[in-house]
């Protein structure tokens, strides 16, 4: 039985209560009934009123969704825009398209690729520079999107090397996670976009390593920004961080599915949005 269903059969049963007490206790079966009707009245428009809230507030954030997937498309350059429960939302991919243009990001490192990989790839062609990185474990998503950047020439500023997941000890825990022997121990990076590995594999806790494993890949106004992050597991992700990286700043931020950002520079956060 679904949630709605089960709050409105436990809401009839509760509006019967104060009648059938009633009864009980011997009062005139017509006042009883006057009580369960504005009983049943008041449980009505209670549910009504939270019912609407939430399609509303549903049909809202479709709104958005609609909005910022029709203004990616816009300016996709012909790139195919498709959306699935996997890939960012562009909501979130307009967010941080317009961080990389506020703090003039050139160096980008993505864990999990696909179109935020093409659109940010597309960005740096438009702008005139940049590279993103992007690590994927799963080798056939990887040169899925490799042969896209291909075929639309934005190989130059965006590549997908594959990076499988080993178990790797980090913040107190092991999880599998992205093998960086791909990256050079050198690089730095302006951004890191953590949008994977996936946590819908069954470990909500799957992207805890990144800030530990990549705070040193950090340039030095460098930011990190969790996708995902209204999830459980993410919030925790969020609270961990925080408290083991004192040196950083953050914020959270109430787009898409949630955008946990870390700044080395406090600054940045104030061109987010709360
Ligand atoms: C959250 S997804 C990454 C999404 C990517 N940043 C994007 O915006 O499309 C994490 C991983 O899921 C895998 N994946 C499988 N099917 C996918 C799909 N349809 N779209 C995106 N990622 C997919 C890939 O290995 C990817 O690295």
């Amino acid at each position: 039985m679904n949630r709605d269903l089960r709050l409105g059969l436990l809401a009839a049963v509760a509006a019967m209560v104060p009648g059938i007490l009633l009864v009980a206790l011997g009062v005139s079966g017509s006042l009883a009934v006057i009580v369960t009707i504005g009983c049943g009245v008041g449980v009505i428009v209670t549910l009504g009123r939270r019912w609407h809230s939430q399609a509303t507030k549903r049909s809202e954030s479709q709104t958005t969704h609609l909005r910022s997937a029709i203004g990616v498309a816009a300016t996709a350059g012909g790139i195919p825009t498709y959306w699935t429960e996997h890939s960012i939302t562009p909501e979130t991919l307009t967010q941080i398209q317009q961080l990389i243009a506020a703090l003039g990001v050139r160096s980008v490192l993505e864990l999990g690729s696909g179109i935020s990989t093409l659109l940010i790839a597309h960005a740096f062609r438009r702008s005139g520079g940049g590279h993103l990185l992007s690590l994927d474990d799963d080798a056939r998503w990887a040169a899925q999107t490799t042969a896209t950047l291909e075929r639309e020439k934005l190989d130059s500023f965006a590549e997908v090397r594959v990076a499988p997941l080993k178990d790797t000890t980090s913040g107190s825990r092991t999880s599998p996670w992205y093998d960086l022997s791909a990256l050079d121990p050198q690089a730095r990076f302006d951004l890191v976009i953590v949008d994977g590995p996936p946590a819908w594999k069954g470990d909500a806790l799957a992207r805890l390593p990144a800030l530990y494993e990549l705070r040193k890949h950090l340039s030095d106004n460098g930011i990190l920004v969790l996708d995902d992050a209204a999830r459980g597991g993410e919030r925790e992700i969020a609270a961990r961080w925080q408290r083991d990286f004192p040196d950083l700043h953050f914020k959270m931020v109430g787009l898409g599915r949630g955008l946990f950002v870390a700044s080395v520079q406090k600054s940045v956060l104030d061109l987010l949005p709360a």
